[in-house]
């Protein structure tokens, strides 16, 4: 707008006048308007008039042309001044401010005459003039006020205006532009002397004043907070006196009646009371406030005013504590009752705590139990909040009171109710509210003689009915909330009764915890059972104290070498898993984790094996071969019935008797006992448990070396007994050496021989094994030197077969038996 303005003024300035190279300067044109300062929206009527003299217009006519701003405005020439003045009408001139120019036609249009027009409101009268007094030194009485609200677009004045009633004085003030606010200095007005106050606002437009206002600059003045002397207890109950001062500055004010507000609140409130007024009251004199709780700290606070100034601060905080009294109310009471079998006589653990209503009234309380009402018969009195006594069985009731340094409550009565079984709560639950709390829901069914419910929980850590605590709900609620000194991470156990008019019922239980965590162990796990592809796995219950939580889940991870790894679920109930699927004979690796809600816990890796069969299997098997091998046993001992013979001369290789022999004496009995004890039994070999071959060196003038050194009798059983007589370097009668047997009994059979353990009997017959089996068919022999012929001895069979008048003598070839005949030679020789 402004820049489009600077060339009509710089023509202006060239054109409008136009005849000053002639002379003085002497305008081309003038242009009047009804008024420069419009109104907005109203119209605006404007004439211009050009000169005679005017050299753009001398000798001919002349069209004139208008403007607001750059836009054109219709006008029209006066009729009888052939074109020299020429009027505009702008119906409503919407514009803040603009110039109007009047400009002769031509090319280009030359600006003769132009004018600014403003346009704006009236003032608005200022709003909400307030003053204040601040008596702070230097004292001042400060008055703000609000403008208009509207815009008036022109510039607008405000003066204050005071008038002082008492000296009549007429103050001005002048405001700069834009300020709403003024000090009005100390000298200006008299504390106690009223005044009239307003504010005018100017402008081209029109003027407004405020309304005015009518005060004492002292009662507007804010004090300072008060101060709280000190907090006075009186000889009246439930009272406290304050002793209050102005702050040091407004001593001065001591004097006058002040109104003052008192705020009050217990030591374990968050909440100040409502402000409670105190009018027209001198500084020194206290305030008594009254109606407390007996035995209180009280924190008190103070505000000041004069008459209706505005309020001061709060003052700081003061205590002080009310006069004790005796206890009020009554209290809440929860009992448990059991009966003594020996004594006959009532166990009573009385449990109480106060009710809403109950006031100690006194630092310190302590209670009382009696049978009687008047505190006679007393049973228990204690500063704790319960008490265990004995009472006849007959007791119907008790009385509670409790007492201190002032006095005794009125004893509340407490009857004693037995246990009953009777259902009154259901779908008992506990869930944590907060940090220290916890909600208590159930069903209660409703029945006409349900008293209310007693909600009774404990630690469960801990024993003993001293940790029990209880609350008491009416009985049209099924909620409650407890709230006490619960530790996260402990199990609470949380009971709900119903008490009746004439017992207490059934109670329901549920075990909480307040916050849960991790277990702080893991049990550790069993191995059970084992199979090819199955393993049990057992482990035992998590003492409470670690517990820490509602166990949620067991899960078992294991895995073997390369597998992955394998994660089982547990119900917490069972306590026991069966890992199914897994390798045979493979080892596995397997670690638990416990969960509560509140986190869980890895136990150790311990590893076990699976077997290579399952023992249902092995007991199959086993069984099976069982079956199989008596059968055999049974097959081969029928057999054996049947070849009695061939069997015997297997399972019992007769060996030449060296008790007939002529060598060495032998004990007869006890290889007779030998035979006949091993006859009845299974065979057992083990009884010949030596035999060895010797080299017998073909000379036999050298035998006497021979059997005195028994150098070589030590040579291998297994090989010896086992092998056959062919032996690498035997060939017979005709070789150079002769294999001979040594025949070692380590013992009888393995029936016990309780006389003789062991009888080491040593056969030193050098019998030559013989070289054919056809050889070994038993024979009988006789000892050919001595000449009893009944005595006949059996070397490879038993004796039995062969009957005593069995003559086998000229049968013998010597050839064939070597041994014998050597051994018949040496026992001459010894002989
Ligand atoms: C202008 O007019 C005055 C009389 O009004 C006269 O005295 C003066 O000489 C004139 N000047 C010129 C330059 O014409
Ligand atoms: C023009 O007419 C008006 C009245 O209509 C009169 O007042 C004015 O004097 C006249 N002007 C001239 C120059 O005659
Ligand atoms: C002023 O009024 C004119 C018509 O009278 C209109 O065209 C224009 O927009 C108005 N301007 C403002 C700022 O109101
Ligand atoms: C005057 O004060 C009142 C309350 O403080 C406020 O609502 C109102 O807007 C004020 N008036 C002006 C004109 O500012
Ligand atoms: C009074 O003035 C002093 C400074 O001069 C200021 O600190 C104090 O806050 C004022 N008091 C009030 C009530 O405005
Ligand atoms: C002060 O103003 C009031 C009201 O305008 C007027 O009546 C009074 O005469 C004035 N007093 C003086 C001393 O000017
Ligand atoms: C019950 O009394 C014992 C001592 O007798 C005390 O340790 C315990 O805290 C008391 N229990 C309650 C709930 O007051
Ligand atoms: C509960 O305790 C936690 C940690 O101790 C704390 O951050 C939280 O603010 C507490 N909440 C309430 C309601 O006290
Ligand atoms: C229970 O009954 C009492 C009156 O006997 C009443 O004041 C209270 O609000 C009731 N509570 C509920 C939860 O209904
Ligand atoms: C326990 O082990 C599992 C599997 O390795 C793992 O996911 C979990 O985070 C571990 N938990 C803890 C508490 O270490």
């Amino acid at each position: 707008m402004i820049s489009s303005w600077v060339p009509v003024i710089v023509m202006l300035g060239i054109f409008v006048n136009g005849a000053r190279s002639e002379n003085v300067t002497r305008p081309c044109a003038t242009l009047q308007t009804s008024s420069s300062v419009v109104p907005i929206g109203s119209p605006v009527t404007a004439t211009c008039v050009i000169s005679e003299d005017c050299p753009l217009a001398v000798g001919q006519a002349v069209h004139t042309e208008w403007r607001l701003g750059d836009r054109l405005v219709p006008s029209s020439p006066v009729a009888n001044t052939s074109g020299r003045v020429s009027e505009a009408v702008i119906p409503s001139f919407n514009h803040s401010r603009a110039f109007l120019t009047c400009s002769i036609q031509g090319s280009p249009p030359q600006v003769v005459a132009g004018v600014e027009i403003r346009a704006g409101y009236p003032p608005e009268a200022p709003q909400n003039l307030s003053c204040q007094t601040n008596l702070t030194t230097p004292k001042r009485l400060t008055c703000s006020w609000d403008a208009g609200q509207r815009e008036t677009h022109l510039l607008t004045k405000y003066t204050l205006h005071t008038q002082i009633r008492y000296s009549k004085k007429n103050y001005t003030y002048q405001m700069p532009p834009g300020v709403c606010s003024f000090s009005i200095p100390r000298l200006d007005f008299g504390l106690f002397s009223e005044m009239i106050i307003y504010v005018r606002a100017v402008n081209d437009l029109g003027e407004a004043t405020s309304s005015p206002i009518t005060l004492e600059p002292i009662s507007a003045a804010k004090f300072d907070p008060p101060e709280i002397v000190k907090i006075e207890v009186p000889r009246k109950y439930g009272c406290l006196t304050l002793r209050w001062c102005l702050s040091r500055h407004q001593a001065w004010m001591s004097n006058q009646r002040m109104n003052i507000e008192v705020r009050l609140k217990t030591a374990d409130s968050n909440e100040w009371s409502e402000a409670i007024p105190v009018n027209n009251i001198k500084p020194s004199r206290p305030v008594d406030q009254c109606r407390l709780l007996h035995w209180t700290r009280y924190f008190a606070q103070i505000r000041v005013r004069f008459q209706q100034s505005p309020w001061s601060e709060w003052s700081s905080s003061q205590s002080g504590v009310t006069l004790e009294s005796a206890p009020t109310g009554h209290l809440d009471s929860w009992m448990k009752v059991s009966q003594d079998d020996v004594t006959k006589q009532l166990n009573i653990h009385l449990f109480w705590k106060a009710s809403k209503q109950f006031r100690a009234n006194s630092q310190s309380v302590s209670y009382m139990v009696s049978a009687l009402k008047e505190g006679k018969g007393k049973v228990c009195s204690t500063r704790e909040n319960n008490c265990t006594f004995q009472l006849p069985r007959r007791a119907k009731k008790v009385y509670l009171t409790a007492v201190n340094s002032v006095g005794k409550s009125s004893p509340t009565e407490v009857r004693i109710l037995h246990h009953k079984d009777r259902e009154a709560v259901s779908h008992l639950k506990a869930v944590p509210r907060d940090n220290s709390s916890f909600l208590v829901e159930w069903e209660g069914a409703v029945t006409p003689d349900l008293v209310d419910y007693v909600a009774e929980w404990r630690p469960l850590l801990e024993t003993g009915l001293s940790h029990i605590r209880f609350d008491t709900a009416e009985k049209n609620r099924s909620s409650l909330v407890l709230t006490g000194s619960f530790e996260p991470d402990k199990p609470y156990g949380i009971s709900v009764y119903p008490r009746f008019k004439d017992g207490i019922g059934l109670p329901q239980t549920v075990n909480a915890y307040l916050r849960q965590k991790a277990p702080s162990m893991v049990p550790e796990m069993k191995i059970k059972k084992t199979w090819k592809s199955q393993v049990e796995l057992t482990w035992g219950e998590i003492p409470l104290a670690e517990r820490n939580g509602i166990i949620q889940s067991y899960k078992i991870f294991y895995w073997n070498e390369k597998g992955p790894i394998n994660i089982v679920n547990v119900d917490p109930a069972e306590r026991k898993v069966v890992l199914q699927n897994l390798k045979p004979l493979s080892r596995y690796e397997v670690f638990m984790m416990v969960s509560t809600f509140g986190g869980s816990k890895n136990g150790t890796t311990t590893d076990f094996k699976t077997e290579p069969f399952d023992a249902v299997a092995i007991f199959m098997i086993l069984t099976g071969i069982g079956v199989t091998l008596s059968l055999l046993v049974i097959f081969v001992f029928l057999k054996c019935l049947s070849k009695h013979k061939r069997l015997k001369r297997r399972l019992w290789p007769s060996v030449p008797d060296p008790a007939n022999s002529s060598i060495k004496r032998w004990t007869s009995e006890s290889t007779q006992d030998t035979y006949l004890g091993c006859d009845s039994e299974e065979p057992n070999l083990v009884y010949l448990s030596h035999l060895s071959f010797l080299d017998l060196p073909m000379k036999l003038s050298k035998e006497e070396d021979l059997w005195s050194n028994n150098a070589e009798d030590t040579s291998d059983l297994g090989e010896s007994i086992c092998g056959s007589p062919f032996i690498p370097g035997y060939s017979g009668s005709n070789s150079d050496s002769v294999p001979y047997a040594t025949v070692i009994f380590s013992g009888p059979c393995s029936s016990p021989s309780p006389k003789k353990p062991h009888v080491y009997l040593r056969s030193e017959s050098t019998q030559p094994l013989l070289e054919r089996e056809e050889s070994f068919s038993p024979k009988c022999y006789q000892n050919m030197v001595t000449d009893e012929v009944s005595r006949e001895q059996c070397f490879f069979g038993p004796s039995h077969n062969c009957g005593p008048g069995e003559e086998t003598g000229p049968d013998i070839l010597w050839d064939d038996f070597p041994f014998l005949r050597a051994l018949a030679m040496n026992d001459i020789q010894n002989d």
